[in-house]
């Protein structure tokens, strides 16, 4: 039996004739961009996850560059950022004006700690991204209590929660990725901020249209980066399932520990307190390539995500070169995506956990 990484058409299949009526709604409103369904999204999300404003933009990208930058971020900053995540957390800063400051992360979490950012505080520190890497839920509270301030990527982590609230709702401000993979996916390309911050939603709000309130007169140099009517409208029939799909997750985590997979591989491990709703599992491996191979010959799909970690990739070298991550090149060297969805159970989790016990000594 092939296990996929994810399966999200299993996860939208009951909600296809409600996913088709929002579309045909918009369709009939003629409003595509920055209206009635953008509006209701930004406040139903806001709602959920506990803050008091979202900004929709075009994707998670542009949702950190913008929040950064409606944060106050510019030219001469700091912004400390983890080397073991997607590319785009750091790609995301140097437009603001600030250089990243490349920070480790605990291998146990794949998360920043409070002591792995105080290593890369500076002066002219502005602001930490922390990241919730796979939808564990990084120590915001502990990061906060060294004086800066944190904009949570929570990109990878919606659903995510931890006893100080949702993931999204712990700092500053917070950026959403709505790719199609991600625990709440559009149809194409879609992001958000999140803030309960009014004058930090509202700079959100100019940037992310021209720099300007109205378009007749411009402020600042901004974006064209919104969320569009379709996107929203198709989120907001997902949005009442995400609490059941989080759940679905957790459960998959806790298939894959029943069925003793922990005896083969490091298990991510949440990090204090959190109650992460995995946005993917990741193990760990020593000889991680005996366990992709074994993987791979029963059918069960993995992935190594980021097996270079930010800091040494080319275009990052100006600001990576010579920083010395440990935690980061252990993560990098061993871990490994294993199947996760909010579908997935116990009989594939054991598939997976009878292909890692295979794996050749
Ligand atoms: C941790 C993280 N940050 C940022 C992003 C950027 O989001 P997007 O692809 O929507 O630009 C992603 C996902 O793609 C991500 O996983």
């Amino acid at each position: 039996m092939a296990v996929p990484l994810f399966d999200t058409a299993s996860t939208l299949a009951p909600l296809r004739d409600e996913l088709r009526a929002a579309i045909d709604r918009v369709l009939e409103s003629e409003r595509f961009i920055l209206g009635p369904e953008v509006d209701a999204f930004e406040r139903e999300l806001a709602a959920y996850t506990g803050v008091a404003h979202g900004v929709g933009v075009a994707n998670g990208t542009d949702a950190i560059t913008i929040a950064l930058r409606a944060m106050g971020v510019g030219p001469g900053d700091e912004v400390v950022v983890p080397s073991f995540t997607f590319y785009a957390s750091a790609e995301a800063i140097p437009p603001t004006g600030a250089t990243p400051v490349f920070c480790d992360v605990d291998p146990a979490t794949y998360c920043v700690t409070a002591d792995t950012v105080r290593a890369a505080l500076t002066p002219r520190t502005k602001a930490v991204l922390a990241v919730h890497l796979f939808g564990n839920v990084a120590p915001v509270a502990e990061i906060e209590a060294l004086g800066v301030p944190v904009l949570e990527d929570a990109a990878q982590a919606v659903g995510s929660d931890s006893p100080a609230g949702r993931a999204g709702a712990l700092g500053t401000a917070a950026t959403i990725s709505f790719y199609p993979s991600k625990n709440l996916g559009c149809f194409g390309d879609g992001g958000m901020i999140l803030s309960s911050d009014e004058r930090i939603a509202e700079q959100a709000r100019i940037l992310r249209f021209h720099g300007s309130r109205d378009k007749v007169d411009y402020e600042q140099l901004g974006y064209n980066s919104r969320l569009d009517e379709l996107q929203a409208a198709i989120m907001r029939v997902q949005l009442p399932h995400l609490d059941a799909w989080a759940a679905g997750r957790r459960d998959a985590a806790r298939h894959y520990e029943q069925a003793g997979l922990g005896e083969l591989v490091a298990l991510p491990q949440p990090v204090a307190g959190a109650s992460p709703a995995w946005h993917l599992y990741v193990a760990a491996h020593a000889h991680v390539e005996r366990l992709q191979d074994a993987l791979g010959a029963a059918g069960v799909a993995c992935k190594a995500y980021y097996r270079t970690p930010v800091h040494r990739q080319p275009p990052m070298r100006q600001w990576g070169e010579g920083v010395e991550l440990p935690g980061t090149e252990e993560a990098a060297a061993r871990h490994l995506a294993i199947p996760m969805s909010p579908m997935l159970t116990r009989a594939q989790a054991d598939e997976v956990v009878a292909a890692a016990r295979s794996v050749s000594h």
